[in-house]
């Protein structure tokens, strides 16, 4: 076997800086889950928990420079803004800046795999978990306040 050129050695830069996002982003997931477990409506509760398994395919999307998977579930995930739980429940601006976030997020994700550029996608992926921790730090604080 060849040994690795300097081109190769600058892209397996890339993809371990992408993981050590990746692994932070792991970490916030979990963080989050048990942060945000108690009283929602079971429909939202639904529609959370899609989100954290679509959340987690596209993280192993970026990882794995699948782009494919990238592309489908961005979309997938995108679409769960237009559920009427997702929209009933999201009404305060908060919530409306976060929830925009996220669909711009998932925007750059989707623009990223059609590109294949997996710097911009890693990126993309860390501004998506930005947006799920920074909207559940509201309903947090909205709980302490009441
Ligand atoms: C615009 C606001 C907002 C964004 C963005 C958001 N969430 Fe949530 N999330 C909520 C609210 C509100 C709840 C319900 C909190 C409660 O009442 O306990 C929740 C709860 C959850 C739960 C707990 C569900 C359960 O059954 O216990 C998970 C898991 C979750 N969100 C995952 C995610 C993931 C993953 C993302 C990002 C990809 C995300 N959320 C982005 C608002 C948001």
């Amino acid at each position: 076997m060849a040994a690795a050129g300097a081109g190769a050695a600058a892209e397996i830069e890339v993809v371990m800086a992408s993981i050590v996002r990746a692994c932070l982003a792991v970490s916030i997931f979990t963080l989050l889950s048990v942060t945000t477990s108690a009283d929602q409506a079971p429909q939202l509760s639904k529609v959370m928990r899609t989100k954290l398994a679509r959340s987690q395919a596209i993280l192993g999307a970026v990882v794995t420079s699948d782009w494919q998977a990238l592309d489908r579930e961005s979309r997938a995930l995108a679409g769960v803004v237009r559920d009427p739980a997702w929209t009933m429940a999201l009404t305060e601006p908060e919530y409306l800046r976060q929830s925009d976030a996220f669909s711009r997020a998932l925007q750059d994700l989707i623009e990223a795999s059609s590109r294949r550029d997996l710097e911009a996608a890693a990126n993309a992926q860390v501004m998506l978990t930005t947006s799920c921790v920074r909207c559940h730090l509201h309903v947090t604080r909205s709980r302490v306040a009441r």
